[in-house]
């Protein structure tokens, strides 16, 4: 093995975690970054704002990490990066959120505003499953609230039959409530947030008294995620629009940046799945190589490229990676190949457009064969090829 080759540690901790005996295949952010919170929630000094279970300050370390602040020896372990790329965004985000407005994080597929959602929530409120998963079936009770009919039935509307959904716990708890791809959802069912963003408050008409109106705690608020590929904001009311602030998440621009994220990320998701493989920074670095040049049409060499209508998302780029190790450990001597990358990218890229398939094959005829004559990554790359559907 190369000097530079890196082993990933098998983590049996983490690949068995265990929710009531079970394995669970993905935990949300609170769970598995569960010793950091609690480090952070130990050394924080700062104020915070009602409702907050970290200050802003200690949020924003939780999500940008504290690695490259300087720490003596015996200090406490650094937490570690999880977004990459925008700082001063996740800094705006946090403000947003404790202002009376709403956030909507837009962008491009797989550029992590699920994944920042999730971790703002897990840090603020120390919950990140207040979540609504907005489509176009979503009804205004899987928002607010729903009933269980066979105890309104028996008893009649009372708090016993309501059955809370997400925003209604968020708002009595005082919590970050997720919303996500809010634009997939009905607009008139959209604009039912409308007044609960403003006036902060869900009536409950069947019910009477005190328990007819539920006002928000302090720390509530709603951070909501748009996709703008597949259907944009263009459809959501000017008067929700203004209870949000929009903040766009773009793709990574700086690929050494990339090479970091998608290197770890893999690392971590191997660890998780309980398994070993070496991954040679060469073909970490083919990896995240084709995906920019495929993302942005051209080359480093100057070679322009028809750019495939497919995602090349950071996301795409780490779920390829994963998915070449699995190949290298279970078919192949557990050592990453470019021809493991090569053969995921093609499942990537060809999806449902027949175009993609000729821009892919034009792609490896014009950059990856003359790349193979010089480094050893992308020749191995080039025999993906010959297995290519195309
Ligand atoms: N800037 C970034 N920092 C960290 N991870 C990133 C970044 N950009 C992309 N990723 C990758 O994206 C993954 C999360 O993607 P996520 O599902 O949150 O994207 P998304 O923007 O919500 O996509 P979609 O619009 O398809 O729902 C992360 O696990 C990570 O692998
Ligand atoms: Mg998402």
């Amino acid at each position: 093995m190369g000097k530079e080759d890196v082993v990933v540690k098998t983590d049996e901790m983490s690949a068995s975690r265990a929710s009531g005996g079970r394995q669970v295949l993905r935990q949300p952010a609170e769970v598995l970054h569960a010793q950091e919170l609690a480090h952070l929630r130990e050394s924080d000094r700062d104020e915070r704002p009602h409702g907050w279970t970290l200050s802003p300050r200690a949020v924003r370390a939780f999500i940008l990490g504290t690695e490259a602040a300087k720490r003596s020896k015996s200090g406490p372990e650094p937490v570690r990066r999880k977004f990459y790329g925008d700082d001063p965004l996740v800094d705006r985000c946090i403000v947003t959120l404790m202002s009376n407005r709403g956030l909507l994080l837009v962008g491009e597929p797989g550029t992590a505003k699920s994944m920042l959602s999730e971790l703002l929530a897990a840090a603020i409120t120390g919950d990140s499953t207040l979540t609504i998963q907005g489509t176009a079936g979503t009804t205004e009770d899987q928002i607010k609230y729903s009933w269980n009919y066979a105890l309104l039935l028996a008893e009649g509307p009372s708090t016993r039959a309501l059955v809370p959904a997400p925003l209604y716990v968020g708002m009595k708890r005082g919590a970050v409530v997720r919303f996500e791809e809010i634009t997939r959802v009905q607009p008139e069912i959209q604009d039912s947030l409308i007044s609960v963003m403003s006036d902060k408050v869900i009536h409950v008409p069947e019910l009477e008294g005190d328990d007819a109106v539920v006002f928000a705690s302090k720390g509530f608020n709603v951070v909501a995620t748009a996709n703008i590929r597949d259907r944009g904001v263009h459809e959501m009311s000017s008067a929700l629009k203004r209870r949000f602030n929009f903040e766009t998440v773009r793709p990574i621009d700086d690929r050494a940046l990339e090479i970091e994220l998608v290197r770890r990320q893999t690392d971590e998701l191997l660890a998780g799945a309980g398994i070993q493989v070496q991954l040679p920074p060469d073909v970490i670095d083919l990896l995240v190589t084709a995906f920019n040049d495929l993302r942005r049409g051209t080359t480093d060499e100057g070679i322009v490229i028809e750019k495939p209508a497919a995602v090349m998302s950071t996301a795409e780029a780490v779920a390829v990676g994963f998915a070449a190790c699995l190949d290298a450990y279970y078919f192949g001597d557990r050592k990453l190949t470019g021809e493991h990358i090569g053969r995921q990218l093609i499942g990537t890229v060809l999806k449902d457009n027949a175009d993609d398939g000729k821009k892919l094959a034009h792609y490896f005829d014009v950059v990856v064969k003359p790349r193979a004559r010089r480094a050893g990554a992308w020749d191995s790359c080039l025999i993906a090829r010959k297995g290519a559907p195309w």
